[in-house]
């Protein structure tokens, strides 16, 4: 009997179907390859159904999300829909109903890859960013007033609950304020992962950055880098250091070779990862993975659903087909991941480029390069 794996797909807006469906077909073929199944269970959440029904994650969406141990997912975000409702009502949605604290997040220049660093290659450009995915100012608790202010904001997790009582007046013409919320537990379950990220990339001389900016949001990075002491004690033989966020971006492009695993809460994380991306040759090559070592995670591209491209066939799945990677990778399918990771690197090498990499496929044509590469044809 082969392995199988329950996988939930959610193609999403603009060209997430796309991507997906290649995605789905290099796994597929990893699956025959490698000698397991995946039963895909496909659903149909986006902007389509919400301008259709008003629904953005239902109750049966989340039951059948909760049966899989892996989401794979496309992109969402349409320009018929106002920015934020897609985006906090299905993905971060989904990021918070299973958990997922981690958001790991490749920042790996391919052979074959332009990078804009000049004078960096491979070697240099090869670290992960451990993005904090639950806390921070995304908790998203704020509002917005003029003179006067009561409420209570709540932030409710599996592993805590947090309740603030807003008493608040003023005399300015509007005010508008957002919570950035950072927890013990929160922040040493994530920077825990990070140091354990660090032993098994097992380097040479194996480091963890911690990128914040303690020097002025003093409460909420203050106790980030408490945590983060406390925690790297006990990883003697991991090295650690602190850095600002603004300085560690110049780092990023100066001297990428400098990072093994970065540790940031979720803003920075946001942020640095865009920067991570040009520097491993763009958007369309960048995956990640937000993870719930215990639970329901979901892998995906860090780029959004690019709707001006949808349906032309020329959007770059190679950030999917590299999320998918990483899905096997945590379903337990370590070989099968690095075949899929090693088919990518044998597309570009053989010339299999979408447009943005200065290539002519087209998506499907990456997809089945790799699928077949895979199969051993
Ligand atoms: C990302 C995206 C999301 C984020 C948006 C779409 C909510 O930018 O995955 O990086 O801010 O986390
Ligand atoms: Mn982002």
């Amino acid at each position: 009997m082969p392995r199988r794996h329950d996988v939930a797909a959610i193609g999403g807006d603009g060209i997430g179907p796309e991507i997906i469906a290649e995605g789905k077909k290099v796994l597929d073929a990893a699956g025959e390859r490698y000698g397991f199944g995946i039963r895909w269970k496909d659903l149909d959440i986006g902007a389509e159904r919400y301008l259709m029904t008003g629904e953005l994650l239902t109750e049966g969406d989340l039951a059948t999300l909760g049966t899989c141990r892996a989401i794979y997912f496309g992109a969402i975000g349409d320009e018929r829909v106002k920015p934020g409702i897609l985006e906090k009502g299905i993905l971060l949605a989904l990021r918070f109903h299973f958990d997922q604290f981690v958001n790991l997040r490749p920042v790996k220049l391919l052979p074959g890859v332009w990078t804009p660093l000049a004078g960096k290659g491979p070697a240099d450009v090869d670290f992960v960013v451990v993005r904090e995915n639950t806390e921070d100012f995304y908790v998203g608790i704020g509002s917005r007033f003029r003179k006067e202010e009561r409420k209570t904001l709540e932030v409710i997790r599996s592993l805590y609950r947090v309740k603030f009582g807003v008493d608040a007046e003023s005399d300015a013409e509007e005010v508008a304020y957002q919570i950035g919320v950072i927890t013990r537990e929160g922040a040493r379950r994530v920077i825990r992962f990070a140091f354990e990220q660090a032993i098994r990339r097992a380097r040479a001389a194996p480091k963890v950055t911690s990128v914040d900016k303690a020097n002025v949001l003093t409460e909420v990075y203050g106790l980030w880098r408490d945590v983060f002491s406390e925690v790297a004690a006990g990883f003697p033989g991991v090295s650690s250091e602190f850095s600002f966020v603004d300085a560690a971006t110049m780092w990023f492009v100066k001297n990428p070779e400098a990072f093994d695993v970065v540790v940031t809460p979720n803003m920075f994380g946001d942020i640095i990862t865009d920067l991570g991306a040009m520097i491993q040759g763009g958007l369309g090559l960048a995956p990640g993975g937000n993870i719930n070592p215990e639970g329901t995670s979901m892998f995906e591209p860090i780029h959004g659903s690019a709707p001006k491209y949808r349906g032309l066939g020329v959007a770059n799945p190679v950030a999917t087909i590299w999320a998918g990677s990483m899905l096997l990778d945590h379903l337990g399918e370590g070989e099968a991941a690095a075949a899929v990771l090693d088919g990518i690197v044998r597309a570009i090498a053989a010339g299999v480029k979408t447009r943005d990499m200065g290539g002519q496929a087209g998506t499907s044509e990456v997809g089945d390069f790799i699928a077949a590469y895979l199969r051993g044809a």
